[in-house]
């Protein structure tokens, strides 16, 4: 029966100190559907798939899941029953490599009692395969990028032969022709009657993947749709608590603006880093909002960190203000007015076990200091500044960062970067993971920037988030400037055609 409950979690209760993350949440899931876990960041979402998967305990509140009351004390017992997790951030141990990460305590053995690797490979690859992937499973997973970890986790999700399987905002870190696999993956599990739960905070992979939605908000549980009965409006309105005649005035459009006037800020000349970025050529003025589109793999956030001074160039020409400048560090770029908010969060940016307070001065430190002291006012009121700007959500800017919600502390890098008032700020994926209503916050915020002078160079892996948001876009196709896009020009079509042209460079830019 397709529409037998596989689990039910009825008025689960979480506290934090000082949080009430979850206040008596109920969530059902039928076997063989994809239902989407919605609500803004900090809305509790990915606390209650830890509480399910014995990550965290909870508070108050019963699950059944395959018709037993369960209670998870860790992960592995999670996984054992039947529940296999894709989290927010892959989970994966790097150094393994991707049969062991695959298999992980249940590889084969051989008579001897030994693991038959031979096997345990061939089981791993097969794995993969039917996913579409074919890889090396011999090399570590550290090898390979975020897209195929996530598909190694998927693997061993399936070699496992889960019941439910949990995916945490899986599409953060792919691009759309991986997203296109790992849908494909969800649908072939689906077909053999595993549930899934499906986060992200793309309301396009929504539409086009669930069956049916749970909204939560600040903890409390809202509802549950069929897909059916909620356009994207009112999901919107009831993940907000708004109504939906004020969704709609959310939704504006920037508004673009000719900004070749004003003095050049950044020109790239033919410059050229390693075997990623071929030959960039591009200026960015005074108060422009700059676009970088490409896929994964073209080049974006090497270019980003050329300018960003974390990578040195080989070739070409940096000019900056008029004057050409050679960054060896970012800390000299940072000196000149060059910020970038990188799109790592948790590898190159946050500091885990720091306070939201320092996390978002840390970089402004010595702008605040005098011989070594910090001036804790000037610090209190930079930090109080941003969370009210920002809408960052903690109990207090004492609260560690790593016990905020993903999307709160995406906030909190911006705000750090802003906090230095640079020339030129370089933002690399700055909404992944952020909600919808964080996102148009953010969107404004960049808008109201540029309008107070601030240059921006913006990558987005999201078409309609760089159309949304710049005065012009740059193309690039393997390291190199395939074309460029202005105002009318910048369409999801004209961003695509471009990067799917194989012909010459000059000739694309004059068909558009
Ligand atoms: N270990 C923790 N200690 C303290 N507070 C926590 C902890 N984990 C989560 N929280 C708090 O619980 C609330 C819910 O967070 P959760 O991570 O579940 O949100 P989410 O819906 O997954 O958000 P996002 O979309 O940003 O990932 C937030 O206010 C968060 O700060
Ligand atoms: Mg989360």
């Amino acid at each position: 029966m397709a529409d037998k409950p596989i689990l039910k979690m009825d008025g689960i209760i979480k506290t934090f100190p000082g949080v009430r993350a979850l206040k008596g949440v109920s969530f059902e899931v039928r076997k063989g559907e994809i239902h989407a876990l919605m609500g803004e960041n900090g809305a509790g979402k990915s606390t209650l798939i830890k509480i399910l998967t014995g990550v965290y305990q909870k508070n108050g509140g019963t699950i059944y899941f395959d018709d037993n009351e369960v209670d998870f004390k860790t992960p592995i017992e999670a996984q054992q029953g039947g529940i296999s997790t894709i989290y927010q951030e892959v989970s994966l141990i790097p150094y393994l490599t991707v049969t062991e990460n695959v298999l992980l305590g249940r590889e084969p053995k051989a008579k001897w009692g030994n693991i038959d690797w031979k096997k345990a490979h061939e089981e791993a690859k097969e794995t993969l395969k039917s996913m579409g992937i074919d890889i090396d499973v011999k090399k570590a997973v550290s090898d390979y990028n975020t897209a195929i970890q996530q598909m190694v986790s998927i693997a061993r999700a399936v070699s496992m032969k889960a019941k439910l399987v949990i995916m945490d905002e899986p599409t953060s870190s792919l691009d759309d022709n991986e997203v296109e696999v790992l849908f494909r993956v969800m649908r072939q599990l689906q077909s053999e009657g595993i549930a899934i739960v499906f986060v992200s905070h793309r309301l396009d992979e929504i539409y086009q993947m669930c069956d049916r939605i749970t909204v939560l908000r600040d903890g409390d549980f809202i509802g549950t749709w069929d897909i059916e009965e909620l356009n994207q409006q009112k999901l919107i309105a009831q993940m907000i608590g708004k109504s939906e005649t004020e969704v709609k005035a959310l939704s504006g459009m920037k508004q673009v603006n000719d900004k070749s006037n004003e003095d050049v800020v950044i020109k790239l000349e033919g410059v050229r880093r390693g075997k990623k970025v071929q030959d960039i050529s591009f200026t960015l003025h005074r108060g422009e909002v700059l676009g970088l589109a490409g896929l994964l793999g073209s080049g974006r956030s090497e270019v980003a960190k050329v300018i960003a001074g974390i990578d040195g160039k080989d070739e070409g020409k940096l000019e900056f203000n008029g004057g050409e400048i050679n960054l060896s560090s970012p800390k000299q770029a940072i000196q000149k007015g060059i910020a970038i908010c990188t799109e790592n969060r948790k590898t190159e940016g946050i500091v885990p076990n720091m306070s939201v307070r320092e996390n978002i001065t840390l970089a402004c430190l010595p702008q605040i200091s005098k011989f070594g002291f910090v001036s804790r006012k000037k610090q209190n009121e930079i930090v109080d500044l941003y969370i009210k700007k920002m809408g960052i959500k903690t109990p207090s800017p004492e609260q560690k960062i790593k016990n905020l919600s993903g999307g709160n502390q995406q906030k909190v890098l911006l705000a750090r970067w802003l906090a230095l008032h640079p020339t030129l700020l370089i933002l690399d994926e700055p909404t992944r993971g952020i909600d919808v209503g964080a996102k148009s916050e953010i969107h404004s915020l960049i808008d109201q920037l540029s309008k107070d002078g601030l240059s921006l160079l913006m990558i987005s892996s999201e078409f309609d988030e760089l159309i949304q948001n710049t005065d012009r876009i740059i193309v690039l196709r393997d390291g190199v400037r395939v074309g460029e896009l202005n105002g009318d020009e910048r369409t999801q079509d004209n961003i695509m055609s471009v990067i799917a042209n194989e012909g010459d460079n000059d000739e694309i830019e004059g068909v558009l």
